[in-house]
């Protein structure tokens, strides 16, 4: 009897694909919840380490009904491709690099995941949201499981929000927490700062553990559901992934955002990796400042700031984040190797990109490269995974191993095949734009593609394959044969 129990309630639990019945003790690990009979050093899901911990053995899920329930299934309507189709009504914060990542805003009954680094800006982030849509009017509950309420209370003072209607909690006891909710008139948003602090009696294991943390998180998915409240779970990552990490939650949410950021700058980018109700492309740029997080509008002034124009080795890329034009500098550094096997650094880009990069120049730009250490870095702490960026990060090893400065006021777009042909880019226009209106005067772009430029001030040249790259950044030299 207990054994189809608990049969039930692990088949029952989607995300789990691993067999649970039978036991009382089983070993999970704690950073992506795969489930094995005996304890063991490496997680064979993960391949973590030392992550596989013993834990009792799963409880039912809150809410998930018992073996009780009549074998014969409930008959429901099927229904139609065509028939009623709503939009999604959206709640906007005010916030607006907020929303844009959201994607105009938070739905109703949705959850979201923002996971980020400890000490990164989230509950900054969260209490300026919360302070915002209460100020509208919108009822607001931030519950924290991590700090009392009178540091919040400091934090809201500090960043000048004391006055905005938020109502305020310290608990980590799910039940309490949805019983709590439930009273009165539905809030519109939750905030839950952080689930891997969120304990639910029905599971029966330690607090901080991956069935814990799935569980509680069950229980306030169903909650949003059913309460048409919007519901956002702060979850921490830390590098090594040693505490139960909110990866398990992942599956489970509608929308997952990443707050990032380099700890000794001040820029934090949101970014949305996954999103049922919008665009995954699109990031929000804000600073950490002494109050708060400040909106940026202009990330390329941002990212472009400071900038060294006299030296050889930097390009700029004229990118696109989502919807919107972002330049950024690529830096390059190639200075000869003392060792055997030269090194390949790079930041904010793809390593094998830079040595597919790197093969073609060689091979279809003459270049050589075999004797050098190969630095690449993207200013400002910003990832690229635009394949367009290649003739930029080409650009900047170019001028580096050439010593020549490329033009201060030029940008750079362009994929690189394998080939050695530049190919098309989308959103030219848009890019040359955003170019523009940041002062630069000339771009290089991919001449298959060249004419949907529009009008643009900018001059445009057109640039057809890498040794074309080659020989425009090293006047005089001639192209290699055959090429
Ligand atoms: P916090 O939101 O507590 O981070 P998280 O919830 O992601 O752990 O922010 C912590 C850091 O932000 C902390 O180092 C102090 C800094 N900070 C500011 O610089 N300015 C501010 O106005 C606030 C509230 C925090
Ligand atoms: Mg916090």
């Amino acid at each position: 009897m207990i054994f189809s129990f608990l049969l039930v309630a692990a088949t029952r639990d989607a995300s789990s694909i691993e067999f649970m019945a039978k036991r009382t003790q089983s070993f999970i690990c704690q950073a992506c919840g795969a489930v094995y009979t005996r304890w063991q050093g490496k997680c064979d899901a993960c391949g973590a380490w030392s992550t596989v911990a013993e834990e009792a053995a799963a409880a039912p899920l809150p809410g998930a009904s018992g073996p009780q329930r009549s074998k014969k299934g409930r008959i429901f309507p099927l229904e139609g491709l065509i028939g009623e189709a709503s939009e999604s009504p959206r709640m906007p914060s005010g916030i607006g690099e907020l929303d844009r990542v959201t994607g105009g805003g938070f739905v109703p009954g949705s959850v979201i995941l923002l996971g980020g680094d400890p000490g990164i800006g989230k509950s900054t982030l969260l209490m300026q949201a919360s302070a915002a849509l209460a100020n509208k009017g919108e009822r607001v509950v931030y519950i924290s499981g991590e700090e009392a309420t009178g540091q919040v209370r400091l934090r809201a003072e500090r960043l000048e929000l004391s006055r905005a209607p938020v109502e305020l909690a310290s608990e980590t006891n799910v039940e309490d927490i949805i019983a709590t909710l439930s009273k009165g008139a539905s809030p519109r948003l939750v905030i839950i700062d952080s689930i891997q602090t969120m304990w639910s009696e029905l599971v029966d294991s330690a607090p901080g553990t991956v069935t814990q943390v799935r569980g509680s998180a069950q229980a306030l998915i169903r909650y949003a559901k059913t309460s048409g409240a919007s519901v956002i779970l702060v979850g921490h990552v830390t590098k090594d992934g040693q505490i139960a990490g909110p990866r398990v939650v992942e599956h489970m949410v509608d929308a997952v955002a990443s707050f990032e950021g380099d700890g000794a700058q001040h820029f934090r980018i949101l970014r949305a990796a996954k999103n049922r109700f919008g665009p995954t492309d699109e990031i929000g740029v804000f600073e950490m400042t002494g109050l708060g997080l400040r909106e940026v509008t202009n990330p390329s002034a941002l990212f472009l700031e400071g900038r060294d124009t006299e030296s050889a080795g930097t390009a700029v890329f004229a990118g696109m984040e989502g919807t919107r034009p972002v330049l950024v500098e690529f830096q390059a550094l190639v200075a000869p190797s003392s060792l055997g096997t030269p090194r390949r650094a790079v930041v904010g880009w793809d390593q094998n990109r830079l040595s597919m990069v790197m093969a073609v120049l060689e091979a279809h730009g003459g270049l050589k490269l075999g004797g050098y250490d190969v630095y690449l870095n993207v200013a400002g702490g910003l990832k690229i995974d635009e394949p367009a960026a290649d003739a930029a990060a080409a650009a900047a090893l170019i001028s580096s191993l050439s010593a020549t400065p490329l033009p201060a006021t030029r940008v750079y777009m362009g994929e690189i095949g394998l080939t050695g042909a530049l190919r098309p880019v989308g959103q030219v226009a848009a890019r040359l734009k955003e170019a523009a209106k940041l002062g630069f005067n000339s771009a290089v772009i991919p001449k298959a593609g060249a004419e949907a430029t529009g009008q643009t001030p900018l001059s445009v040249k057109p640039i057809s394959d890498a040794a074309d790259l080659v020989a425009s950044i090293i006047a005089g030299r001639k192209r290699p044969s055959g090429s």
